[in-house]
C-alpha cells in the first residue's frame, strides 16, 4: 500500500465490513448473470426503475465479474449503470467499459441501487454476521431494490443464492453444471452462509437436498438423455411430492432448482439463547 493514493469512498465514510480474499475468475458467476435476466421479479425491478443502478458490492481482486455482468444486464435494460464496490482499497480499479468502480462496504457508499449483487462475500464473514450486513444492505436500497447474496466454487459449477427484498428473503436457487455435478446435495458445501450450516438432519434445507438427491436418483432411466432433461424430470418429482420448486418451460443451459424461501428457512432456536442440536 505504500506510496499508493487510497482511493476514498464515494461519501467519505468508512465503509461497513471486512477486507477477505479476492479470489475471483473470468466467467465465475455466469450461472447467477443468466438467471438474472432471465427472472421475472428482477427484469420487473430493472425496467421500473427510472434510472437503473446496480452494484455489485466485493468484486474482489479483479473487476472481471463486474464487467460481464454490467454486459449481460445492458441485455436486459441498455441504459443501466452499475458501480462495482470494493472494501479493499487496493482492489480498487479505474472506472473500464462504461463500469464505476469505488471503495465501499454494506452501507453501499451512498448509492441507492435497484440491484445488489454480493457474491462470495458473506461466506468468509460468520453466520452471526449475516443479519447485520444484509440488513444494512436492505436499508439503502432504492424503492423496490433487490439484493443476491451468493456463493459458488471456483469455477462457477456449483453455485447458490439468496434473492432478498426490503421484507427479507425471498427465494433460494441452486445452480450447477449438468456435465461435472454429480448429484443436487453437492451444492450443499456451497449454500450461503445463511443456510451452509443448516444442512443437518430436521432443517428444511437438508430434506430439501435430500429429496432432491431421491428424485435426481428416480429420474436415472432418463440419463441417456443427457443430464439435464434427466434435471428436468427429477425437477417435476420434486414438485409432485410437494417441494415448491419453481418450474420453467424455458430450456436451461445449467441444472436450476429455485424455491420460495419458507420452503428452506431455517428453523428457529429451540430455546432461549439456543441453536437447534
Ligand atoms: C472472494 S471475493 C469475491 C469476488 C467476486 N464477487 C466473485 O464472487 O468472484 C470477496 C471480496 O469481497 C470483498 N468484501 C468483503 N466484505 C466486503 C464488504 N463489506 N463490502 C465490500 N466488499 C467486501 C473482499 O475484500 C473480497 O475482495
Amino acid at each position: 500500500m505504500a506510496g499508493r493514493a487510497q482511493p476514498p469512498g464515494l461519501t467519505g465514510r468508512t465503509p461497513i465490513g471486512t477486507v477477505t480474499r479476492g479470489t475471483t475468475g473470468v466467467n465465475r458467476l455466469r450461472r447467477s448473470d443468466r438467471w438474472l435476466i432471465h427472472d421475472d421479479l428482477v427484469i420487473d425491478r430493472l425496467h421500473r426503475a427510472p434510472a437503473p443502478l446496480v452494484v455489485d458490492l466485493g468484486y474482489g481482486a479483479s473487476p472481471v465479474t463486474t464487467l460481464e455482468l454490467a454486459a449481460r444486464l445492458r441485455r436486459v435494460r441498455p441504459e443501466v449503470r452499475v458501480v462495482g464496490l470494493e472494501i479493499d482499497p487496493e482492489r480498487v480499479v479505474p472506472d473500464r467499459d462504461g463500469v464505476r468502480f469505488a471503495r465501499g462496504g454494506f452501507e453501499l457508499a451512498g448509492l441507492r441501487p435497484v440491484l445488489v449483487r454480493a457474491f462470495n462475500v458473506l461466506r468468509q464473514y460468520p453466520e452471526e454476521a449475516v443479519a447485520a450486513a444484509w440488513s444494512t444492505v436492505l436499508g439503502n436500497l432504492a424503492p423496490g431494490g433487490l439484493l443476491v447474496d451468493g456463493t459458488c466454487d471456483e469455477l462457477g459449477r456449483r453455485c447458490a443464492w439468496i434473492l432478498l427484498d426490503r421484507s427479507g428473503p425471498l427465494s433460494l436457487t441452486l445452480a450447477w453444471d449438468p456435465f461435472t455435478v454429480e448429484r443436487p446435495s453437492d451444492i450443499a458445501e456451497r449454500l450461503p452462509k445463511a443456510l451452509i450450516h443448516r444442512n443437518v438432519a430436521g432443517e428444511p434445507v437438508h430434506a430439501l437436498l435430500s429429496a432432491a438427491d431421491r428424485a435426481w436418483a428416480r429420474a436415472a432411466p432418463l440419463a441417456p438423455y443427457g443430464p439435464r432433461v434427466r434435471w428436468r424430470a427429477a425437477a417435476k418429482l420434486l414438485h409432485e411430492n410437494g417441494f415448491p420448486i419453481r418450474l420453467t418451460r424455458r430450456r436451461l443451459r445449467d441444472c436450476v432448482l429455485t424455491v420460495p424461501w419458507q420452503a428452506v428457512a431455517p428453523n428457529p432456536p429451540s430455546g432461549p439463547g439456543q441453536r437447534p442440536a
